[in-house]
């Protein structure tokens, strides 16, 4: 820089006018280079139409991109509908499932694709819970339980959406009394990308007490969306203990030793390799749905999982400040819906590992708290990072 600009100063001739100009250009695209490649540093977000839900309300998609990764998200749910990593090879797939367009999210209720679930992620035994001595009925939807916020769960809602550096932020009021749950609840949730990772932060306040837990139910295949299961996938979740459940899914409330069980992950172990094993907890679920208590203190950033798919190299590490995470192997997946990559999604097609509260928390009183009062603003963040392994 300093070489050209001595040169643009030197003569006053014509060939030295040229000389000059040429080098006032050469001067320009310098500096545009160097604004290029400040600007790639941060991520680029991009706004689209992705269409309307039946009531004719409008539905966007953002996409965003940074280094070694680019995802994409709704408002309709606050859902993330792809991430884009490449493999060990540099070649580059979409390692979540979903639909190509929105109507797919629209017909389908029960897998929950991508969403931000809430009010309440997972399930509430019977659908009851009391607050300070009042009695709280939300819908009962799963069984003889309530799952992932009820009928018409955030999942299901179309949030305001905002662009903020390097990613989108996604508001949704929930009012008082909205499936049954008390207290207007503000949520934000803002998804930014970092180079190969997906950081999502999540932010709650209400007006009067209430339980929230958020969480993002992302189905992750790192293979690629539509290629095979999970079940060779190497997963290692840093967890000694883990809760046990009923036959309706509702923990039981002991935080059982994942010593000597087909749930210990501390060291990392191919997913379908006890899958199978003859064991009470995995027969209730079909496989794996259970809650991993995670080490270290609620509110501290660590690391809550690690899944390697030894095909494709690809690595996701997952960190969050939440106490648990639902580590759930897809067993619902039954093969009727069909996605973008036109396979239909079978059982174990990909799994997700959802960063929250213990489920039923509300009536565990020894379960880290999920109230949250008047005056309060709960924050919490996780993160996906992805990399590749060599062979
Ligand atoms: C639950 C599963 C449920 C799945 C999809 C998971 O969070 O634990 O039991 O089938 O979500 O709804």
């Amino acid at each position: 820089m300093r070489y050209l600009a001595a040169k643009c100063a030197s003569g006053s001739n014509p060939a030295g006018r040229r000389d000059r100009e040429k080098m006032t250009m050469s001067l320009a695209k310098v500096i545009l280079l160097t604004m290029t490649t400040a600007m790639a540093a941060h991520g680029t977000v991009t706004k689209a139409t992705f269409g309307n839900t039946s009531d004719g309300t409008a539905v966007d998609i953002y996409t965003l991109k940074t280094e070694g990764i680019e995802a994409q998200v709704m408002t309709y749910g606050a859902r993330v509908v792809s991430i884009k990593t490449p493999d060990r090879d540099g070649k580059v797939a979409n390692v979540v499932l979903g639909y190509s367009a929105l109507d797919g999210y629209l017909d389908d209720g029960k897998t929950y694709f991508g969403a931000i679930v809430g009010r309440y992620g997972n399930r509430i035994a019977l659908g009851k819970f009391s607050i300070d001595g009042h009695q709280y009925q939300v819908p009962v939807n799963n069984n003889a339980n309530s799952l992932h916020g009820g009928t018409v769960g955030f999942d299901k809602q179309v949030w305001k959406a905002h662009e903020v550096a390097d990613g989108v932020e996604m508001t949704l009021v929930s009012k008082d009394g909205d499936q049954g749950y008390p207290g207007t609840l503000t949520a934000h949730v803002r998804y930014t990308v970092h180079h190969g990772a997906l950081r999502i932060d999540y932010s709650v306040s209400t007006d009067k007490a209430t339980v929230v837990n958020l969480t993002n139910h992302s189905y992750f295949n790192l293979a690629g969306d539509g290629k095979g299961t999970i079940l060779d996938n190497e997963m290692m979740i840093p967890a000694d203990k883990f809760t046990p459940v009923d036959a309706g899914l509702i923990p039981t409330g002991v935080l059982a030793p994942v010593e000597g069980t087909p749930f210990d992950f501390r060291k990392a172990t191919v997913i379908g390799k006890r899958i199978n094993d003859d064991n009470e907890q995995l027969k209730i679920a079909g496989g794996y749905d259970h809650n991993w208590v995670l080490r270290g203190q609620n509110g501290e950033m660590k690391t809550a999982a690690r899944v390697y798919e030894p095909g494709s190299g690809r690595v996701l590490t997952v960190t969050t400040t939440e106490p648990g995470v639902q580590f759930y192997s897809g067993n619902f997946l039954d093969g009727t819906k069909y996605g973008k990559a036109q396979e239909g999604f079978v059982k174990n097609a990909a799994l997700c590992l959802e960063t929250q509260h213990f489920p039923d928390s509300p009536n565990h009183p020894s379960f880290p708290t999920t109230e949250l009062k008047p005056g309060e603003t709960r924050h919490s963040t996780t993160t996906f990072t992805f990399t590749t392994h060599a062979k």
